[in-house]
């Protein structure tokens, strides 16, 4: 398996990390993860928000540009992973949020539900993590990025690349380097967990159409439109 040397450890948490995702244990007011589907991004935020929420007091948000309802949260995948780390006896899975045991709390947000004033109850929040990032509106992440106040605070994202003119495109990797900024990209092959199911969707797609199995899978649209 194509593990970090050093897997994330949290007392007596120990996690696997994907090679290609290793920079983003380090400290960073921003992290990114990028790239194709299937590549573990998803799965990478999720243990290292539990891992961070066990370790110590967390406030968490997850959170995304539209959130109609919890089945389009990350809820879900927090409750399996906390099953699958053995931290049942830890966290409290609420309706709305998840409570640890030493006060971390989990939310679960859509950027709908904020305006300029209500976005102030995030103010004391550690962590904001925003899924399928590159859905972020420019607004959105004008409102976010200055709301995560507390010391240390850290705002990560995990998106699948369309055009360079998103806004979390253009704010990771649009030229100038962002002060505290790190953005890492990962495909399915640097997932040492690729299930035999997602492999099979992109060998069949693959097959069918390459130009747009490329754009699912690879590192798609944002070097296709430099290049072209
Ligand atoms: N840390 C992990 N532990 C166990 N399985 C994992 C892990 N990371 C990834 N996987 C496996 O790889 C699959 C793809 O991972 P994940 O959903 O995190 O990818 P993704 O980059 O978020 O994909 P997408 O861009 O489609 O949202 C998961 O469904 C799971 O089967
Ligand atoms: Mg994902």
């Amino acid at each position: 398996m194509d593990l970090a040397p050093s897997a994330c450890k949290s007392k007596t948490l120990s996690i696997g990390v994907p090679r290609r995702l290793a920079p983003l244990l380090e400290r960073h007011r921003y992290k990114g993860a990028y790239g194709g589907r299937g590549g573990g991004k998803s799965h990478f935020f999720a243990e290292m928000l539990l891992a961070r929420c066990y370790g110590g007091p967390t406030r968490a948000a997850c959170i995304r540009e539209v959130q109609n309802n919890l089945k389009e949260s990350v809820r879900q995948l927090l409750v399996d992973k906390i099953q699958r780390m053995g931290l049942g006896w830890f966290f409290d899975v609420l309706g709305t949020e998840i409570r640890g045991r030493n006060g971390s709390i989990i939310i679960f947000k859509g950027m709908q539900s904020y305006n300029a004033e209500n976005i102030k109850s995030l103010e004391g929040f550690d962590i904001a993590w925003v899924e399928e990032a590159q859905t972020l509106s420019a607004h959105s992440l004008k409102l976010l990025r200055p709301t995560l106040r507390a010391e240390g605070s850290e705002l990560w994202f995990s998106w699948n690349p369309r055009h360079d003119t998103d806004a979390v495109d253009r704010f990771f990797r649009g030229g100038r380097q962002v002060t505290g900024g790190i953005a890492v990209e990962i495909n399915w092959d640097g997932n040492p967990w690729f299930p035999d199911v997602l492999r099979q969707e992109k060998d069949d797609d693959y097959a069918s159409d390459p130009e747009t199995a490329e754009h699912v899978w690879g590192t798609n649209a944002i070097k296709a439109q430099k290049n072209g």
